[in-house]
């Protein structure tokens, strides 16, 4: 049986596995610049944040209705369900379908669709994190939020995503304001690529309770410390950071250190469809690659549920 665990950081869009791509471009009469699933396959070797994110974008040309949101929540969920996941908070992208046309509505209507059912079809309670593309302007993001305005009920918080360096969190005070005023949960993506002054400003500037990626903190050990006094959750994502070259392999990965120096981690699989695993497969490389003990494994376990953003009696319930 995999250990009960939540996964806080989990991009909707990362989940369409190349089957799936090609029933909806099928579905939706969209062709695809890839012959077949092998082909698409293939692509898949990245060479930094950039280059996955060029296919990222790419593929979503297949996402146009609402059922293709609900389908692709729900292979996600029933994937995520058989790995232990028993509480998913999920990030989406909408600006990167209302830029084709697609709107917040249909997003927003067709994953709910997938989620409200979730803890009675997969076990698995969810949340929903409307994700601003960082390479956009704050302009973008601020008309976005207000686009999200009608579907607030069934979003509980905001992020940022997308090419990290040279956007720095400050761009997006004004968004994170609003967001805050209107009772919003914030995180966002930091230290990715990013240097680590991106960490203290999503922290100071944006007022983010947790940090996505955070791995870059331990090149400064004064951010560390705070990090540790602050019990600021890092949602780390081990396959993730080895196909996209932040770490050269994954025995070279941090998380051992950073668990030795007090930070609060979780293991997450971001786009587990590029990346080549879903939650579950990430703690088994952990666990398989760097030695973790069974104390640490129940410990990432421990934090994935309360970096969470449930509810206590939830909390307990989802254990
Ligand atoms: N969007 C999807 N995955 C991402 C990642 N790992 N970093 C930044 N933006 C993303
Ligand atoms: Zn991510």
């Amino acid at each position: 049986m995999p250990v009960p665990k939540a996964e806080l950081h989990l991009h909707i869009e990362g989940t369409l596995e190349p089957e799936l791509a090609f029933a909806l471009a099928a579905r939706n009469g969209v062709t695809l610049p890839y012959a077949d699933t092998e082909e698409l396959r293939e692509a898949y070797r990245f060479e930094d944040l950039q280059s996955f994110l060029n296919l990222y974008y790419e593929l979503m040309a297949v996402l146009r209705t609402e059922r293709d949101f609900e389908d692709l929540a729900n292979a996600y969920l029933a994937r995520a369900a058989a790995q232990g996941v028993r509480h998913a908070e999920i990030f989406f992208d909408p600006q990167a379908h209302l830029a084709r046309g697609v709107g917040m509505g249909t997003v927003v209507e067709g994953l709910w669709r997938a989620l409200a059912a979730s803890e009675t079809t997969h076990g698995v309670s969810t949340r929903l994190i409307l994700c601003f593309l960082r390479d956009e302007s704050a302009e973008s993001a601020l008309e976005t939020l207000d686009a999200a305005k009608p579907y607030l009920d069934r979003i509980t918080g905001i992020g940022l995503d997308s090419a990290e360096v040279g956007h720095p969190p400050v761009k997006f005070r004004a968004v994170y304001e609003a967001a805050a005023a209107l009772g919003l949960r914030r995180v966002a993506h930091a230290g990715e690529e990013g240097p680590p002054e991106y960490i203290t400003e999503a922290l100071d500037v944006l007022g983010v309770e947790r940090v996505d990626h955070g791995l870059r903190c331990m090149e400064d050990p004064a951010l560390v410390e705070r990090l540790v006094r602050e019990r600021i959750p890092l949602t780390l994502c081990p396959l993730s950071n080895v196909r996209l070259r932040t770490v050269d392999t994954l025995a070279d990965h941090p998380l051992p250190a950073m668990l030795d120096a007090g930070l609060v981690c979780t293991v997450n699989s971001d786009d587990p469809a590029y990346f080549g695993g879903y939650a579950g497969d990430n703690f088994d490389a952990v666990r398989q690659t760097l030695g973790l003990t069974e104390e640490r494994l129940r410990e990432l376990a421990r934090n994935s549920f309360t970096a969470s953003f449930l509810e206590d009696d939830e909390e307990r319930r989802a254990r």
